[in-house]
């Protein structure tokens, strides 16, 4: 009787000891055919417009990205000289702006230490990173918010006096000269009057709620930090001509004029560029991510322009225009935040009234 429960017990040890080393083996039969397959599909890009068109064209139609997004014409190719020397001085100036314009620029100093190329990628260049395809085809154009008509000139000295809080360029000097001479050969192989495919910024919806500078400023400490700093004001290199990583906020930073101070370019600016590394292809942020931090950078401290003469038609001016006064009842708060779709869809409701009173007018 003895011995028998001492054989139950030890073949009871044994069982257990055999179950033990079955869930090992299955857990590691698991993790060997798992983890291949999780890296083989984490190393395979996300599936994109121009990849999805990949995927679905036969050997003919096969459409790259270089098919479906205009891309810059090489630099290289220019056979005069004089017009080459003078393009690519351009780029350098786009490129790195400050280490000739900027507060220690060699040229001149005037300007805040920000390069063009900071907001306009890879020199104007990088699809749906703000680039310069369409300013050569589309310019000059009406502009609602100077309510003029404005040449590439002026344009370029927008974004001087606002995104690099600085003073506009002499038309004549030989930097916007070169400057514009770059953006024109950039969009030069753009039908005049069309559109290239991918400029500007992508499209990116409207959140349903107001956007969050509480939950942006968490954002900010995890994913943009590391480079922007906790103060927001970057990093410049060791020479201190140019930033390693621009300021976001901070007196060295856009003012509050800018094209980036309004919500909607600040999330479609970093949904497909930031952080450093992401793209229209590899976005890291979600859509509410890009909204909340947009949020929260621009309740930041910074610049202030007088932006009274801006929009002389105020009902031109965009929903997400944080500055009042407004042709609408919605508050400068909304106007900040969000949500924007009430205002938006008020906007059009009024702009087609406009239409329909002109036609009865017209007739
Ligand atoms: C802080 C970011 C920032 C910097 C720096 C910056 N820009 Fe801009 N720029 C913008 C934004 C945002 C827009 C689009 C604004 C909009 O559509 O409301 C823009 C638009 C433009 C456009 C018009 C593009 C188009 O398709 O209509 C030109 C030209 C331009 N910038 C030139 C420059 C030049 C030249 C510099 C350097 C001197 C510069 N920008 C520096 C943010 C910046
Ligand atoms: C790994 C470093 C890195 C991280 C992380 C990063 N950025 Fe940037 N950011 C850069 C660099 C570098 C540039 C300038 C790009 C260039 O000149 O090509 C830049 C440019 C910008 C600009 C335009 C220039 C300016 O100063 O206004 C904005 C806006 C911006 N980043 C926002 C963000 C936000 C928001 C995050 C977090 C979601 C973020 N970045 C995370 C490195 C980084």
């Amino acid at each position: 009787m003895h011995i028998q429960q001492k054989e139950d017990k030890t073949t009871e040890g044994l069982v257990a000891v055999i179950n033990k080393l079955l869930i090992i083996i299955v857990v590691l039969v698991i993790t060997i055919f798992i983890i291949p397959f999780v890296l083989f599909y984490k190393s395979q890009p996300q599936k994109t417009e121009g990849q999805a068109a990949k995927i679905t064209g036969s050997a003919e139609t096969v459409k790259t990205d270089a098919t479906v997004y205009w891309s810059a014409p090489d630099v290289n190719a220019i056979a005069d000289a004089k017009q080459k020397e003078q393009v690519e001085y351009g780029r350098e100036l786009i490129a790195h702006t400050a280490k000739y314009l900027g507060p220690n620029g060699s040229v001149l100093k005037m300007s805040n230490g920000l390069n063009c190329q900071n907001c306009h990628l890879q020199a104007g260049t990088a699809v749906w990173g703000n680039n310069y395809g369409s300013v050569a085809s589309t310019y000059p154009k009406f502009r609602a918010r100077s309510g003029q008509v404005e040449d590439v000139y002026k344009r370029v000295n927008d974004c001087f006096e606002r995104s690099l809080n600085g003073r506009a360029l002499n038309k004549n000097s030989k930097e916007m000269q070169a400057i514009v001479s770059y953006i024109n050969f950039v969009g030069s192989n753009v039908e005049k009057g069309k559109k290239a495919a991918g400029s500007g910024f992508k499209d990116l919806a409207y959140l349903d709620r107001a956007a969050s500078p509480e939950n942006g400023r968490l954002l900010f400490t995890t994913k943009c930090q590391s480079c922007h700093q906790a103060n927001g004001e970057g990093v410049f290199n060791a020479d201190k001509t140019e930033y390693t990583y621009p300021a976001l906020w901070g007196k060295q930073s856009y003012n509050d004029g800018a094209g980036l101070f309004r919500l909607s370019n600040f999330a479609k600016y970093i949904k497909n560029n930031m952080p450093q590394g992401a793209t229209y292809q590899n976005p890291q942020l979600s859509d509410e991510e890009a909204w909340d931090i947009a949020a929260f950078v621009n309740t930041q401290p910074r610049p202030h322009l007088n932006t009274s003469g801006d929009w002389p038609d105020k009902s031109k001016k965009s929903v997400d225009n944080p500055v009042g006064p407004y042709t609408d009842n919605f508050t400068e708060l909304q106007h900040k935040y969000g949500p924007f779709k009430p205002i938006e869809e008020e906007k059009k409701k009024k702009e087609e009234l406009a239409k329909q009173k002109q036609t009865i007018a017209n007739k």
